[in-house]
């Protein structure tokens, strides 16, 4: 069994992190298909203090392949999306080859920006993100392709994990003179 820990997290110091991910073949070979449940376990034991300490792992929400050295268009998000007030569900996804099908105008951010387990440096300010956007993917855990609608923080993490498909890191995003600057239709999460 493959086993992913925090020696393998390529981080922002190396070039390779800026490659464009290569589209992975579908149906799934063996290989990928173990790597993607690897990257799913570390994230999902990640946010297990106990565990995470013992297996060399950093709480994460989203993984995704190149962060692991694999150039291959595949990443991992696990969020607690808020359906109701105070009432959470868990999501999980698996995803091969996403895609993003459509995305609204509107703009949404997390009101202390956000982290990267590839970046050790704090790079404070907004990072804008679509609002609300429509994926398509193969998913591992239903094992077919997949269409469906994320927003607010869901949205977020989806959208930084394709980032890294893209050699893309958020910090990107942050506007270099005004890091803190919104619009005024722009949703900031708390
Ligand atoms: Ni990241």
């Amino acid at each position: 069994m493959l086993t992913l820990n925090n020696e393998h997290i390529v981080k922002d110091t190396d070039p390779r992190l800026r490659n464009k991910s290569e589209p992975v073949p579908l149906p799934l070979s063996k290989e990928d298909r173990e790597i993607l449940e690897a990257m799913l376990r570390y994230v999902r034991r990640s946010t297990n203090p106990e565990w995470a300490q013992k297996e060399n792992l950093s709480p994460a929400v989203g993984l995704a392949a190149p962060q692991v050295g694999i150039f291959k268009r595949m990443l991992i998000a696990i969020v607690d999306e808020e359906v109701s007030e105070d009432n959470f569900v868990t999501r999980e996804f698996a995803l091969v080859n996403p895609k993003i099908v459509s995305h609204s105008e509107q703009r949404c951010m997390l009101a202390n920006g956000e982290a990267c387990l590839s970046v050790d440096d704090v790079h404070e300010g907004f990072v804008p993100r679509h609002a609300r956007l429509k994926i398509r993917a193969y998913d591992l855990l239903t094992d077919k392709v997949v269409e469906f609608r994320v927003s607010g923080y869901t949205g977020i993490v989806l959208q930084h994990e394709i980032d890294h498909l893209n050699g893309v890191l958020y910090y990107d995003h942050i506007n270099p003179t005004d890091p803190w600057a919104k619009k005024e239709k722009d949703i900031v999460i708390e």
